[in-house]
């Protein structure tokens, strides 16, 4: 174990899936943890072991009302706090947009006051680039979102590149495709194919050819340890991906999902969400490999039987 306990880590949205497993990791590497997030502490149960923990403070409000006291006292702040469904986006466009872009820049506002954070990293989605132009998808792809989601996702990226700029806010972009694991969110179509198989209903596919690059927690969290120990001048105001590297159709990805249960259920097929019909999304972690040494070290198939394991212990 790496004694680290000098360095104060600063997470927002640490309440939710990749908060958490963060969180849990960091601890373990010796590290001093905050979490930030409006999910009330009597709630936050992905985080009930650490709420314990000395080394772990919980910290219960809006990024939207951060302030620099907060933020002091951490050299390195990770900002996952977000409306992150893209599905609750189409019909709460609005919400969606005020939570992430102005979750990002009072987030930026209160780092730049509080003066000497040396790392600001920023989980980025695939949404942001949403149509791709070339395959795989590397760093210096535009960002094209395709839905509201998306788009505001996009916004708070550029939003830390505008801040890097004017104010030298030592800004990360760390992006991934979808992430599944243990303690996932729910309402991620995979989690409801092997929530709907496990229980011998019809699996929905809506679409069907579009394609995901689908990546295990495990393997995205230690991209973002990685980042957070790099020298800064290595990744400072730098972008990586760190997914899986590979391109699935989400036909493909229900069979899976299917045979990881292990019931032959029949799988269905609904219209494209809007917007979805022709994506395609794989990432290069070529340059991650070269300048983080990250390599991912479970494949698609392998994370989605991972979390088959996880989801029937819900039962
Ligand atoms: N899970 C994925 O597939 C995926 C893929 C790419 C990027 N991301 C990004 O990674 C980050 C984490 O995703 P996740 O899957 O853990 O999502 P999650 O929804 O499980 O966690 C987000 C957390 O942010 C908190 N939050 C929301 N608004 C907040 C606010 N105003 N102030 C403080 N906390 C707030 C929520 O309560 C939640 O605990 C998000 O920024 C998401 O956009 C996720």
């Amino acid at each position: 174990m790496r004694y680290c306990g000098d360095i104060g880590v600063l997470i927002t949205g640490a309440a939710g899936f990749g908060g958490s497993t963060l969180t849990r990791e960091l601890l373990a590497q010796g590290y001093r943890v905050t979490g930030l997030d409006i999910v009330p502490p009597g709630h936050a149960f992905l985080l009930r072991r650490e709420l314990s923990n000395p080394n772990f403070r919980y910290l219960w409000k809006s990024v939207q009302d951060i302030q620099p006291g907060d933020v002091d006292g951490h050299s390195v702040v990770v900002h996952l706090a977000a409306q992150s469904d893209a599905p609750l986006a189409f019909d709460s466009p609005r919400y969606t947009v005020m939570q992430n872009i102005e979750g990002a820049v009072a987030l930026l506002e209160a780092v730049r006051q509080a003066g000497w954070v040396s790392k600001l990293m920023f989980a980025a989605s695939g949404n942001q680039i949403g149509r791709a132009r070339y395959l795989p998808i590397d760093e210096d792809h535009p960002l094209t979102p395709h839905n509201p989601y998306g788009f505001s996702k996009a916004a708070a990226e550029m939003a830390l590149g505008a801040w890097r700029l004017a104010y030298g806010i030592p800004s990360i972009v760390l992006g991934t495709g979808v992430v599944i694991g243990p303690n996932m969110r729910r309402e991620v179509f995979i989690f409801k194919w092997l929530w709907d198989a496990l229980h011998g209903n019809p699996i929905v596919v809506e679409g069907g050819s579009q394609t995901r690059d689908l990546a295990y927690i495990d393997d995205v969290v230690r991209g973002w340890i990685l980042a957070l120990q790099a020298p800064a001048e290595e990744v400072v105001g730098q972008k990586f991906f760190v997914g899986s590297g590979t391109e699935h159709s989400i036909d493909f990805l229900a069979r899976a999902c299917r045979d990881a249960i292990g019931n032959e259920v029949p799988i269905e097929y609904a219209g494209f969400r809007p917007g979805e019909e022709g994506h395609r999304e794989a990432f290069s972690v070529e340059k991650a490999r070269r300048v983080l040494g990250f390599t991912p070290e479970h494949s698609p198939g392998e994370a989605i039987a991972l979390t088959a394991e996880w989801v029937r212990t819900l039962l």
